[in-house]
């Protein structure tokens, strides 16, 4: 049994498809999702797996403190999310935050590159590939230690909808598999 602490700011797509993943590999895995956006669409999508998803608007960092300390997770994964760890849990769960980044990091990281934000860069500079990026989370947005990244090749005729839904695939392909490796050291 594992339990895992999700961390949301979207869609919830990645949180989604985490969450069934894990409770395929074991049903008694625990799972809790954090968002901290209202209107995001992981509240829906969590309903519907019947996996617990809180709202943590104000104080953010203060609630996500104590759920952390109160739920002990083996690994907290940011999925989507938009705002910066505290310094504190950084240090308390170390190798134990990790975040998917939807480019071939070191490019397109940092502050505000979000989802299509980071996509339209990609475009916009006529990227032959772009990719994943696994990593773990450090004081630096986009900085910490890679875990794991895939390619895939871009062509002339790419829009943004076409970049963003191969990128979803990796994610939903691999982000999973990367995630059991580190629940379980071993491979899925
Ligand atoms: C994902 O593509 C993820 O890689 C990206 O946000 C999207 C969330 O989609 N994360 C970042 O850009 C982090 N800087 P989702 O809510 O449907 O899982």
């Amino acid at each position: 049994m594992r339990k895992v602490l999700i961390l949301a700011s979207g869609n919830g797509s990645n949180a989604a498809n985490i969450s069934k993943f894990l409770k395929k590999t074991d049903s008694k895995n625990e799972i809790k999702v954090l968002c901290n956006v209202k209107k995001a669409g992981v509240f829906n999508k969590m309903k519907n797996l019947k996996i617990p998803c809180i709202l943590l608007e104000n104080n953010f960092n203060i609630l996500l403190i104590k759920e952390c300390q109160n739920f002990q997770p083996d690994l907290i994964i940011l999925a989507g999310f938009l705002k910066k760890i505290p310094a504190e849990l950084i240090v308390v769960f170390k190798k134990k935050i990790i975040n998917i980044h939807p480019s071939l990091l070191p490019k397109y990281g940092g502050k505000g590159m979000y989802g299509d934000n980071v996509h339209n860069q990609v475009l916009m500079n006529k990227e032959k590939e772009t990719g994943i990026t696994i990593h773990y989370v450090n004081e630096k947005y986009d900085k910490g230690e890679i875990i794991f990244q895939k390619k895939i090749n871009l062509n002339k005729n790419e829009t943004l909808s076409t970049i963003n839904a191969k990128v979803k695939s990796l994610e939903m392909k691999y982000f999973p598999i990367a995630i059991h490796q580190l629940l379980y050291g071993s491979e899925y």
